[in-house]
């Protein structure tokens, strides 16, 4: 890593009044020049809270989009604009929109990697770290529809017993890690705590001890005593792990192909320092959006935060477009 160019970003900071978030999943460096470290919805909440002028989300784009729909006054500036998501590629607006149709009386849970668009067309977005509390505020009369992310979807169905609808999408990374050779790994290390992701497939779920979101899987390494964990997501986490407990060995979940170090994020790993410094240099490139759809987007995300800050919320008869 160069010290020069964290230096320069450093100054950059103070001089253009810039809060810089970064997700889990990013490389080291960036994390530890960040202002802030976080699961998708943490980054969310804060980006609505900043006080700063200008914002730099280094994550992916609908990270960055959260944060503009909720806090509109603020400049959000990304590293690349084409640091998307396979779960937003996996849900255009047009079909999502006839699948809403299609089931006009269910209520619509939308995970918060999807488009601006799809938000818009959505009744409660929700993140692996809230999902459960905003399930239980669904009356239980209701149809579910959940999307795009079948796996989280049908991990909560099961977990919480309620019936819903999913739509067929997937990460592209954490559905590669591999049931079979995961079992394999665990007779290998019989004192390893498993824990994964929601966005795997149930196979590799049903070896987890433990299944969460990218902050619940960091809380369990801060505090299990155990000394030794597989971990069923992406790499970029184990940073901060090993910054927590330098003493516990971190495996990593393995995928069907042994030589692959697939199960590293495309899209979150094409942030770079180099990136970063010149978005904040010239200040783009810059999230945009049309104040309609904006506005639009905006009720189901602001229905999260309502029902995770303890708000009581309405939801509607059936769906409007
Ligand atoms: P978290 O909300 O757990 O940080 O997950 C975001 C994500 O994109 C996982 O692949
Ligand atoms: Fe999307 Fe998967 Fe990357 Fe998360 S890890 S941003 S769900 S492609």
């Amino acid at each position: 890593m160069s010290f020069d160019i964290v230096e320069s970003i450093q100054k950059l900071k103070k001089e253009k009044d810039v809060a810089i978030l970064a997700h889990y999943y990013e490389d080291g460096a960036i994390q530890d020049l960040a202002d802030y470290v976080g699961d998708s919805f943490f980054l969310a909440k804060i980006g609505q809270q900043i006080s700063n002028k200008n914002i730099l989300l280094a994550g992916v784009v609908f990270m960055a989009e959260s944060v503009k729909i909720l806090n509109p006054e603020k400049t959000v500036l990304v590293p690349d604009l084409g640091a998307g998501c396979s779960l937003v590629h996996g849900s255009p607006y047009d079909k999502y929109l006839q699948w809403r149709k299609d089931h006009a009386d269910a209520l619509c849970m939308t995970y918060i990697n999807s488009s601006a668009e799809v938000k818009s067309i959505s009744d409660v977005i929700i993140t692996s770290s809230n999902a459960a509390q905003i399930l239980e505020k669904i009356p239980k009369d209701r149809r579910i529809l959940f999307g795009p992310d079948q796996h989280l979807g049908k991990w909560l169905s099961k977990k919480y017993d309620r019936p819903m609808i999913f739509w067929p999408g997937a990460c592209e990374v954490h559905i590669l890690f591999n049931a079979k050779r995961l079992f394999n790994l665990t007779l290998e290390h019989p004192d390893a705590v498993v824990i994964a992701h929601p966005e795997c497939e149930d196979a590799v779920l049903q070896y987890a001890h433990l299944v969460g979101s990218t902050s619940r899987l960091l809380e369990e390494v801060e505090k299990n005593p155990a000394k030794k964990f597989i971990v069923a997501t992406e790499s970029g986490i184990f940073h901060q792990m090993q910054k927590l407990r330098p003493d516990v060995t971190l495996i990593q979940a393995p995928v069907m192909d042994e030589n692959c170090a697939c199960n590293d994020c495309p899209y979150m790993k094409m942030n770079t320092l180099q990136k970063i410094e010149n978005a904040m240099k010239t200040f783009t490139p810059e999230i945009t959006m049309d104040e309609t759809l904006r506005l639009k987007a905006r009720t189901s995300l602001d229905r999260m935060m309502d029902i995770t800050s303890g708000k009581p919320v309405t939801w509607p008869e059936s769906f409007k477009e």
